[in-house]
C-alpha cells in the first residue's frame, strides 16, 4: 500500500508521516531529503546548482539511500555518508528548490522513488507524490496550514535542531519556496484532484495524526 502525502514546506508534513509510518509499521520516504542531499552534493563540489546539464548528470552519478531507524528517526546517506544532520542546513535550504526545478534531476529521483517504495508497505512525503511519482496510489493527502503558521513552525523546528535563523529568515526562505516550488514547469506543488485535503493551521500533530489515520481506515 501506498500512501501519499503532499503539501507546502511547513506544513508538517514529515513529522506526521514519519509518527505515521511508526504506528502503522509502514517505510518512511521523505523526498524531499533526497533532493537536499544532491544539493549538498553539488555544494560541496562547487557546482552551479542552476546549470541543468550539470546537476542532472550529478543525479546520474549520485547515490542516496533513506534508512528508517529503529527509533523512528530517519538516516540519509549521500555516496554511503551520513548526511541526515547537513542537508537541514539553511545554505541547502536555500538551493534546494533551484535543484528541484531541473527535470534530469527529476527524472532520475522519480525512478528511485518508485523503486524505494514499490511493492512496500510505504508513506512518501514530498510535493510531486500523488500527482506524477504515485499516481495510484491507495490513499493521497495534501497537507496545509495557513503561511504564518507555516513560518512558525518551521523556525520553532530549526531553533530545536540548534540553528541560530530569524523568523524574517525563514519567513523569507518560505515564501520563496513556496513560488518555486508551485511554480515550476515539471511536476510542480499541487493537490491531486483525489487527495483529501487537511488544514492543519489548528490542529496538534496527534490530531493530524489520527484525522490520517481514520482516513486510512476508513
Ligand atoms: O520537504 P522539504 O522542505 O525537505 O523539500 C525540499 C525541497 O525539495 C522543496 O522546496 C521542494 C523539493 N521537493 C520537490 O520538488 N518534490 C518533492 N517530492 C519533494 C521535495
Amino acid at each position: 500500500m501506498i500512501i501519499a502525502i503532499d503539501g507546502p514546506a511547513g506544513a508538517g508534513k514529515s513529522t506526521v508521516a514519519k509518527l505515521l509510518a511508526r504506528k502503522m509499521g509502514f517505510l518512511y520516504i521523505d523526498t524531499g531529503a533526497m533532493y537536499r542531499a544532491l544539493t549538498l552534493k553539488a555544494l560541496e563540489n562547487s557546482i552551479d546548482v542552476e546549470n541543468s546539464e550539470l546537476m542532472s548528470a550529478l543525479a546520474h552519478n549520485t547515490g542516496i539511500d533513506l534508512i528508517n531507524n529503529a527509533d523512528g528517526s530517519l538516516k540519509v546517506l549521500l555516496d554511503g555518508c551520513d548526511v541526515s544532520k547537513e542537508i537541514r542546513e539553511p545554505r541547502i535550504t536555500k538551493f534546494v528548490s533551484l535543484v528541484a526545478k531541473i527535470k534530469g534531476v527529476r527524472d532520475v529521483m522519480l525512478e528511485n522513488q518508485r523503486r524505494l517504495g514499490k511493492g512496500q508497505n510505504s508513506i512518501l512525503d514530498g510535493r510531486d507524490i500523488g500527482t506524477v511519482v504515485f499516481p495510484d496510489a491507495e490513499k493521497k493527502f495534501y497537507i496545509d496550514a495557513n503561511f504564518q503558521e507555516r513560518v512558525s513552525r518551521r523556525h520553532k523546528e530549526l531553533i530545536g535542531l540548534g540553528q541560530k535563523i530569524s523568523a524574517a529568515d525563514v519567513e523569507m526562505d518560505l515564501s520563496n519556496r513556496d513560488k518555486i516550488d508551485s511554480t515550476r514547469e515539471v511536476a510542480p506543488l499541487k493537490k491531486a484532484d483525489d487527495a483529501i485535503y487537511i488544514d492543519t493551521t489548528k490542529l496538534t500533530i496527534e490530531e493530524v495524526v489520527a484525522k490520517l489515520f481514520q482516513e486510512i481506515n476508513r
